[in-house]
């Protein structure tokens, strides 16, 4: 069992690719963390800002063994997420892990046990749950009641957003393509708002490489019906929201980058929202308490999303095309 963390959360970053420049900045705009340790296979790839001041290490298990860190930021490509957490864990270090958690449900419950049996923080980041018009949405009196359908849609063109070693365009390292990779954010989205979901049906365009490009999830939350539409073939930058449509056949529409122009200019305000959350439930700070997160920014955990993904893969019949109109016809 770790102590209680007492002083600055001492952080460890692990990868040092595109997503984890979100969290540098969300650190560095805080008192009460900063980054200890580094890793990263290729040390030319840890930020200016930090290669000075902190050891940076190329094996992660040096990392971990070095007493230099309270917990872990894992934000190396999917396939290696159970390995780095697995072995985190077994160092007794807390864990923040990029979603998906694990790429089967098996690994994701195994992490899950690991952790709990540990006393350990295990957080899946779903940074979704911490974007502004969403919490705005939600702090409008939203109520599951009033609902009738939900469609959430996440389109991008996935090239866009490889980092250097293109692992996202390689089925067993991303874990299948669309569904393994954005499904995660859009049913903890979909989960988040509705609770628990039963997977209907899914539709699944695989392209010649192998990667399931496009996804049709159709799902149902007792008398409310909802579906994921996941594009990584969309030719024109970005489209992620939802559409809310009511009994009475009213829509309302959340678009999730509304105002942020940039590109993934939402993100960083998203990622501010999951350190926040991450350090107060390794610190035992009230969340609501914690700036910038979502006071109702609360969802599945990483093992529940894995098992709903692997229920999607398990339902999903291959279709020659799929239209996705950015959910909102
Ligand atoms: N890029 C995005 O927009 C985005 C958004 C949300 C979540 N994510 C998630 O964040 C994670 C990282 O994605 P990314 O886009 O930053 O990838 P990336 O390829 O840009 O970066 C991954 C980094 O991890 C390093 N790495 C690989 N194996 C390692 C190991 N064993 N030890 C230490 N470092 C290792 C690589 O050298 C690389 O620098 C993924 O799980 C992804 O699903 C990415």
């Amino acid at each position: 069992m770790p102590e209680t963390v007492s002083r600055d959360l001492r952080l460890g970053l692990i990868g040092c690719g595109v997503i984890s420049a979100y969290y540098v900045r969300a650190i560095e705009k805080r008192t009460d963390v900063r980054i200890t340790a580094v890793s990263d296979l290729d040390p030319a790839r840890v930020p200016p800002s930090l290669v000075h001041d902190v050891p940076v290490m190329t094996n992660y298990a040096d990392l971990m063994a070095s007493g230099l860190v309270d917990a872990v930021i894992v934000n190396v490509p999917n396939d290696a997420h159970v390995e780095v957490c697995s072995a985190a864990l077994n160092h007794d270090l807390h864990v923040c892990c990029e979603k998906p958690l694990a790429l089967s449900e098996a690994d994701a419950a195994h992490l899950t046990h690991q952790a709990r049996t540990r006393g350990l923080v295990l957080f899946t980041a779903f940074h979704r749950r911490y974007n502004q018009h969403y919490i705005d949405f939600l702090d409008a009196g939203f109520d599951t009641a009033s609902v009738s359908h939900v469609s959430l849609y996440y389109c991008e063109k996935i090239e866009d957003h490889c980092g250097r070693d293109r692992w996202y365009l390689n089925p067993d390292r991303c874990g299948g393509g669309c569904l393994a990779d954005n499904g995660p954010n859009a049913l903890d989205a979909l989960m988040a708002l509705l609770g628990p979901l039963t997977v209907d049906g899914v539709d699944l365009e695989v392209d010649d490489r192998g990667l399931d490009i496009r996804a049709r999830v159709r799902l149902t939350a007792g008398a409310v019906s909802a579906e994921a539409l996941l594009d990584w073939g969309y030719p024109d930058g970005e489209l992620k929201g939802f559409v809310v449509r009511d009994k009475a056949g009213a829509t309302t529409s959340i678009d999730y980058l509304r105002g942020y122009t940039g590109f993934k200019e939402s993100l960083e305000h998203e990622y501010e929202g999951v350190l926040a959350d991450f350090v107060a439930r390794v610190t035992g700070a009230p969340r609501g308490a914690v700036s910038h997160c979502a006071p109702r920014g609360v969802g599945p955990e990483g093992d529940t999303v894995a098992r709903l993904v692997a229920d999607a893969y398990r339902q999903a019949r291959p279709v020659p095309r799929i239209a996705v109109t950015g959910g909102l016809a």
